[in-house]
């Protein structure tokens, strides 16, 4: 079971190893922001690379979109945004902290300060990011960050339709910034102002509504699992009517058992027709889908599955994380700390690992860095023991190493090293290609 001490480990590991640093930290940091290192950015990468390759390469049903962050100031009052996407905000008048209201411990004490009934009386607080177009700062000047990336998708519903001629169920995938000013953003990446969204909105006739939205809940399930996410360690939650979005009927949360207890990684909503309506009423376009073999125009009803990018990396990182007892050769045992990331989301697939600095090693090994590279991203690191070197490769995750040593030089075979079973094979230099392929899904 993961602890809230286990939470600090993969933050530091995430800190040492270049996975995620805090943003603009020479400054002393910034309001709960983080910047992707050059192992996280990969990381993330994958993460979207994932979902993306599941959402749209492997389906015929599904296409992809880029809209714009800024959007028409008419969009946000349509989708209701301007009016209801607001927290309920309250001050402690002891101390002076802010918090959601929603958010606060039944027990009425204020959980900075522990002052007893010293809150203000809740104010509803948007969290859109306002901005001025131009440069006069003025009220037509007035645009907002997007706090999802599903309105573009809505907007845009006429020209892909008719562009890719798809017909309901047919759905469009986005990934993309999004931006809400959280009153209380923490967790690490599982809560900020500045994050990334993985959205897929699914078209499709009314009457199936029921039948997809269940269809979305198990699959989108299936796919944290498939990545390598335990059971024990997922639930679907279905929302209580009070919970549910402005836009939605039903909703159910994929949620992760985070060091702090159960979380929201994924929501998966029935949105009904609300957003196409709103939008067509709003600006006067149609937007409905003529079904000719039944002769019937309609609003397409949606059904949406909506990811964080930045939340489900982390849902990743700790459910990858271990620290375990490994003999140490001497007879004794030493811990290592490993990341036991499914390979298709692990940073680096294979790490090249001269033994020595011999100038008769560099060479060739050089030459087998360079035959891996067009295929994986690869480490090449000569410095240190190979056992540290080993380590330094497990707690980030890379699958596999590749050791050149002197028999190279005679045999023109390399030691290939297995991350989680730490077990040893010995492949021809000629073969590794096609064995890392075979071992590395796509
Ligand atoms: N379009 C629907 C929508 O945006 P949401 O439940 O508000 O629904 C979807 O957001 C997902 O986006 C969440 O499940 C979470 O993974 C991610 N997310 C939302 N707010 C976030 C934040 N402040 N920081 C990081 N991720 C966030």
């Amino acid at each position: 079971m993961a602890t809230p001490d286990q939470m600090d480990r993969v933050v530091n590991l995430c800190k040492r190893r270049g996975l995620v640093f805090p943003s603009s930290e020479i400054y002393g940091g910034f309001r709960s922001t983080w910047d992707y290192g050059p192992l996280g950015v990969e990381l993330k990468r994958n993460v979207k690379d994932a979902w993306w390759r599941s959402m749209v390469q492997l389906r015929d049903d599904i296409v992809g979109l880029d809209a714009a962050i800024l959007m028409a100031p008419k969009v946000w009052e349509a989708s209701g945004h301007l009016a209801t996407f607001t927290d309920p905000l309250v001050d402690c008048r002891s101390c002076k902290e802010r918090f959601r209201a929603d958010h606060l411990p039944g027990s009425g004490a204020c959980p900075n300060c522990g002052a007893k009934d010293s809150f203000t009386e809740a104010r509803h607080f948007n969290l859109m990011f306002k901005t001025f177009v131009g440069p006069v700062e003025d009220d037509a000047a007035v645009a907002y960050l997007r706090p999802e990336t599903a309105q573009g998708i809505f907007v845009n519903f006429a020209n892909i339709q008719t562009t890719s001629r798809k017909k309901p169920p047919f759905g469009v995938a986005q990934i993309g910034k999004s931006f809400r000013n959280e009153i209380t953003p923490g967790n690490f990446i599982f809560r900020t102002r500045e994050f990334e969204q993985m959205e897929m909105e699914y078209f499709v006739p009314p009457g199936d509504a029921d039948h997809w939205y269940e269809h979305w809940c198990q699959e989108r399930l299936r796919w944290h699992l498939d990545l390598g996410i335990p059971e024990s360690k997922l639930r679907l939650r279905p929302h209580d009517p009070e919970e549910l979005s402005h836009y939605s009927t039903a909703t159910s949360d994929v949620e992760y058992e985070f060091p702090w207890g159960w979380g929201e990684l994924e929501g998966i909503a029935n949105r009904t027709d609300f957003d196409l309506k709103q939008h067509a009423e709003s600006s006067g376009q149609e937007l409905t889908y003529f079904d000719q073999e039944n002769d019937r125009r309609y609003v397409p009803y949606v059904i949406e599955p909506a990811l964080g990018a930045d939340r489900a990396t982390l849902a990743f990182l700790l459910a990858a994380y271990e620290e375990e007892d490994v003999a140490n050769g001497k007879g004794g045992t030493e811990k290592r700390t490993v990341l036991h990331l499914d390979p298709r989301l692990a940073p680096i697939k294979a790490a090249v690992l001269p033994l020595s600095r011999n100038e008769r090693l560099t060479p060739i090994a050089e030459e087998i860095a360079g035959a891996l590279r067009p295929h994986f991203m690869i480490d090449v690191d000569s410095s240190g023991s190979i056992g540290r070197r080993y380590r330094r490769q497990d707690e980030v995750g890379t699958p596999y190493c590749v050791t050149v040593d002197f028999d190279t030089l005679d045999d023109h075979a390399v030691t290939v090293r297995d991350r989680d079973s730490m077990t040893q094979e010995r492949i021809p230099v000629d073969g590794l290609v096609t064995y890392l392929r075979e071992q590395l899904p796509w």
